[in-house]
């Protein structure tokens, strides 16, 4: 009776764990916010730009072009949405990092 409670527990955490990768881990959040990503992209919803799942869902891109196209955005890639403005004040460190999460995403 006790182990199978202690199942549904980690069965429940183990849900609630993948429940939650939608979820920006606090020093990206930090990031992104800096560097005014938010006030465009969300994780799972479109806002001005496409959602972060919708840019892996389509493009599954590498780290090292979502970095490009954090400087160099490409709004041919995104029809019907504005453009997005370049971004060449991002430090380079802080765009990598960014985008190996953004890579992570599905
Ligand atoms: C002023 C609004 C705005 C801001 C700020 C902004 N974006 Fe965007 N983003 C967009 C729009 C609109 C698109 C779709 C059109 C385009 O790509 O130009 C887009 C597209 C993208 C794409 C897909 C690129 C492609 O060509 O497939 C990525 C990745 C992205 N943004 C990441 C970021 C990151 C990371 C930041 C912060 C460093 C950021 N954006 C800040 C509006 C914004």
């Amino acid at each position: 009776m006790k182990k199978s409670l202690l199942t549904v527990a980690v069965v429940l955490g183990i849900a609630s764990v993948s429940k939650a990768q939608t979820k920006i881990p606090p020093d990206i959040e930090k990031l992104l916010q800096k560097n005014t990503c938010l006030a465009c992209h969300k994780v799972d919803t479109r806002l001005v730009g496409p959602a972060y799942v919708e840019v892996m869902k389509k493009k599954k891109y590498k780290p090292e072009q979502i970095v490009e196209l954090i400087y160099k955005p490409n709004p041919k890639n995104w029809e019907g949405y504005p453009p997005m403005a370049a971004l060449s004040n991002v430090p380079k460190d802080e765009a990598l990092k960014i985008a190996k999460w953004i890579s992570t995403l599905k």
